[in-house]
Formats: C-alpha cells, sequence, structure tokens
C-alpha cells in the first residue's frame, strides 16, 4: 500500500493503474477509522480494482465552536487498517495542499443544504463539498463509496455530481452499528459512561418509529413525536436539535407516511453530537 501526500503523488500512482487497465475505487473518509468506515473500503474493495482510500480532516466544514482541532487522530492505526482490508494508496493531503494561499472557489449546493444538519451547521456542506469536489479532482475515481450514516451528505454529493457532471458513480452503504444500535462513529470514542449508554437511545427510538409505521402509523408529526419523547426519556443528557420525516430524495418534510421516508434525528450530548437516521417504509411499500 502507498501513502501519497501531495496531489501529484496520488496522480501517478492513480495514473500508472489506470494505463494498467484498473478501475479507480474511492472512499473519502477523516481517519479514526471504525467498522463502518471499513465496511465502506470493503465494499468499494469487492468494486473496483485500484482503491484509494483518503484522510483528511477537513477543516472547512467545522464550524468555529466545532472540534477541528480535537477530532481523533489515530494515523498509525488507520493506515494499518487500510492496507489489512486491501487499499491500495492513502492519500493523506496536508491543510496546506488543499487549502494552498489564495485559494478561493466554494461550492455550494443549494436547498438540500439548509435543512436537517444545514441548520444548526452553518457552512458545513460547503466545506464538505468544496473537499470532495477536489478530491475527486485530485483522484479521479470512477466510483466513490458514502455511508448512509450521514444521509444529508450522501444526498447532497449526489446533486453535486450530478449538477457539476462529475464523471464518478456514487455508492452508498448500509449504517454499521455498535451491538446495542448506536450508528458507529469516530465522534463515540468521547461518550463518557454516563452518556454512552443513554446513546442508544436514537436507534431504539428511530427503531420503534419503525415498527410503529410498519405497523400503519402515517402521520408524521405523530411518529416525531414518539421518536422525541423516546430519546428525551432515555438520554437526559441529550438536548436534541431536531427529529424530522422527510423525502428520502428532497429532504423536504412530509406529512403522511405514505410511501418511505427518512427519520432523521440529531442530539447534542456533552461530549460529542450524534446523528442517526432508518428508513421507515409503511406496510406493502
Ligand atoms: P467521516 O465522518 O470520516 O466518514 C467517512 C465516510 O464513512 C462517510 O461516507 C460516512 O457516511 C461513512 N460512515 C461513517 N460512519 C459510518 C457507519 N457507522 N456506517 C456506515 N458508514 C459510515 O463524512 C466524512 O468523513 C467527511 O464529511 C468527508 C465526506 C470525508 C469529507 O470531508
Amino acid at each position: 500500500m502507498k501513502v501519497a501526500r501531495t496531489v501529484e503523488e496520488i496522480r501517478a500512482l492513480v495514473a500508472q493503474a489506470r494505463a494498467a487497465g484498473a478501475r479507480i475505487g474511492m472512499v473519502p473518509t477523516m481517519g479514526a477509522l471504525h467498522a463502518g468506515h471499513y465496511s465502506l473500503i470493503d465494499a468499494a474493495r469487492s468494486a473496483g480494482d485500484f482503491l484509494v482510500v483518503s484522510i483528511f480532516v477537513n477543516p472547512t466544514q467545522f464550524g468555529p465552536n466545532e472540534d477541528y482541532r480535537t477530532y481523533p487522530r489515530t494515523w498509525e492505526a488507520d493506515c494499518g487498517g487500510c492496507e489489512a482490508h486491501g487499499a491500495d494508496a492513502v492519500f493523506a493531503p496536508t491543510p496546506e495542499v488543499m487549502y494552498p494561499e489564495g485559494f478561493a472557489t466554494t461550492v455550494h449546493v443549494s436547498g438540500l443544504t439548509e435543512v436537517l444538519c444545514g441548520r444548526y451547521r452553518p457552512g458545513h456542506f460547503d466545506g464538505v463539498c468544496t473537499v470532495v469536489a477536489k478530491l475527486f479532482g485530485a483522484v479521479g475515481p470512477d466510483a466513490a463509496w458514502f455511508g448512509r450514516k450521514d444521509y444529508q451528505q450522501l444526498v447532497v454529493i449526489r446533486r453535486m455530481v450530478a449538477d457539476l457532471n462529475l464523471p464518478v458513480r456514487i455508492e452508498e452503504v448500509p449504517i454499521v452499528r455498535e451491538p446495542d444500535g448506536l450508528a458507529m462513529s469516530s465522534r463515540n470514542a468521547r461518550l463518557d459512561r454516563r452518556e454512552r449508554p443513554q446513546a442508544a437511545a436514537l436507534s431504539r427510538a428511530l427503531r420503534e418509529a419503525q415498527v410503529r409505521v410498519a405497523q400503519g402509523a402515517c402521520g408524521a408529526q405523530e411518529v416525531a413525536d414518539e421518536i422525541r419523547t423516546g430519546i428525551e426519556t432515555d438520554a437526559p443528557l441529550g438536548d436534541i436539535d431536531y427529529v424530522e420525516i422527510v423525502d428520502p430524495a428532497t429532504l423536504a418534510g412530509v406529512e403522511r407516511i405514505d410511501r418511505p421516508a427518512v427519520a432523521a434525528v440529531a442530539v447534542r450530548f456533552p461530549s460529542a453530537r450524534l446523528i442517526d437516521n432508518m428508513l421507515l417504509t409503511p406496510p406493502g411499500r
């Protein structure tokens, strides 16, 4: 496995692989890799020939009061994991490589970024879109894998790729969870001994909603209220940013769940902000 630190280095590796007839797969990450990331890497590995994992903690997607400086960085373990899961190259640029003096471009997807997390993290998706566009530009993958864990991010990236005619296929991977249902996240390590058990409340409440909808409940407000009550009861240390039931494609709020909808939640614990989502499918759909 090769490690590339500059755009020139990763381009040379990719060009070599392409010349040998390989198709290029890519998994963009911010490192602190866990089983969720590795499920993306495994999916990409079984689909493509030459697999690039990018590891870059992107400063521009963190707000001024967010955790850029303290975001977990586990470089050695990440490299070992990438190699064990069959990555051919890790692209790990520095902030100076990605944002040199004079950098002046932002990729902004409107509409889809103004709802859900976009309301609570101004500028976040501009940072995500800009860096993902740059990573695609640097690596030039045929396909890239994203997790449904960050559902809004996935929808926004699909929009950006379609709108900018980027020649990359976007593939999605289901959420990988801890045994108690907590969606795996690099930030989970921050949860303390009181917070950690309460964090399972998000997936528990979502799963209950999934069951209720499968049994015929269709009022979105009522289902959202039940999710909210479930989280408030089981996670008193958490502050809910939102509980919303949205159209899977447009992310617009729905009133009646008469076709599949996504229930999405964000909860701030003292040590970490957590997000989760599940698909709600009415009977017979
Ligand atoms: P990061 O949080 O490191 O996540 C990288 C990828 O792993 C994303 O596509 C995310 O959805 C996926 N992922 C994380 N936890 C997961 C889980 N439990 N199950 C399945 N997939 C999971 O998302 C980012 O980095 C950044 O915003 C990035 C796209 C790299 C741009 O900087």
